[in-house]
């Protein structure tokens, strides 16, 4: 019988590709989600899609029955929106994890991945980034993830659950929901192809590490596979590109008539944010594959698309 993983977000952009890639490799697949921004169609054939709160420790509990991974990826994912509803946010992402790693207690799961986000460092006092680098977020969601990161530690060693915390940079790619709040390169995309014009938040000098959404999901299934318990893992690719950048880039490819224009900085946002993911390298053998200039082609297609071009 094959070993069975929950993914909690299964629905969502990175938790589909994960169960994509576990799928290949033979896992049976349960994607726990609530349905609030993930989608039914995104869930890959051959996995099981339970509609569900993390919240709900019962439902979560029962689907969660025999796993012996559990993938959480589950959050409210809106650095800018989290600022006005952080209260709400943070019942998700905080009480909501700790909800979820009592389940995994309850079930005898053996290792249990958490995706933190680079918005835990917030304030930049040195890059590339390493796992070292001092915390400071700078917005109510990096502290929950913070806080997420250190319960899931410290509860773990209580309970026998093999943690490992991956801070995911960036991530751009197929199959992300639409929002005007996260994903920088979505937005963008969806912007020019409906001719209008992208707009930037401060003067788009920041730099961002922008990493390919196959990159993340295989870094996090390896490192879940094969990381010490309680490792803290940068998953990035290094690789520094500012917002004007990749707004010029989408611009030439998709419309080179309408370019970005500026607007006011918004409060929260992280600096510089790109990872050193030498950790990686050395714990799980890791190292980004893909290279921005060429996948971005695969946003850009997937959101061509879903526009109905
Ligand atoms: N996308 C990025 O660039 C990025 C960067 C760093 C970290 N992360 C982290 O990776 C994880 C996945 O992010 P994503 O980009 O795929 O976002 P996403 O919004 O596409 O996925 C999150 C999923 O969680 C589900 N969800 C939200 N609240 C829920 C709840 N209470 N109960 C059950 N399901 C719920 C949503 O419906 C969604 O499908 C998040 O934890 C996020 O913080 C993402």
């Amino acid at each position: 019988m094959a070993d069975k993983a929950l993914i909690t977000g299964g629905a969502g952009f990175i938790g589909n590709h994960i169960a994509r890639l576990l799928l290949k490799k033979g896992w049976d697949v349960v994607c726990y989600d609530d349905l609030s921004v993930g989608k039914k169609e995104y869930v890959p054939d051959g996995a099981e899609l339970v509609v569900g709160d993390i919240r709900d420790i019962d439902k979560l509990s029962r689907s969660m029955h025999g796993a012996k991974h559990v993938y959480h990826l589950a959050a409210r994912v809106s650095i800018r929106k989290a600022v006005d509803t952080f209260i709400d946010d943070a019942e998700v992402n905080t009480l909501g994890t700790l909800m979820v790693l009592k389940a995994a207690h309850n079930t005898s799961v053996e290792r249990f991945l958490y995706a933190s986000s680079m918005a835990v460092y917030g304030n930049v006092v040195y890059s590339p980034q390493d796992e070292a680098h001092p915390i400071s977020p700078t917005s109510p969601y990096g502290v929950a993830k913070y806080a997420s990161e250190r319960y899931i530690i410290s509860m773990s060693e209580q309970w026998g659950v093999e943690p490992v915390i991956c801070r995911f940079f960036n991530t751009y790619g197929p199959r992300q929901t639409p929002s005007p709040y996260v994903g920088v390169i979505t937005i963008f995309c969806r912007k020019l192809f409906a001719g209008e014009t992208p707009m930037i938040f401060g003067d788009g000098g920041q730099l961002r590490d922008f990493i390919h959404v196959e990159d993340i999901a295989r870094g996090a299934v390896m490192a879940l596979e094969k990381a010490p318990a309680k490792s803290v893992i940068n998953l990035g690719t290094g690789i520094g590109t500012s917002v004007n950048e990749v707004a010029r880039i989408l611009s030439d490819k998709i419309n080179p008539k309408i370019r970005a224009e500026h607007t006011d900085p918004v409060p929260g946002e992280p600096g510089d944010s790109i990872a050193n993911a030498s950790l990686a390298s050395e714990l799980i053998g890791w190292k980004a594959e893909k290279n921005l200039q060429d996948a971005i082609i695969d946003a850009i297609e997937w959101n061509k698309g879903e526009m109905g071009l």
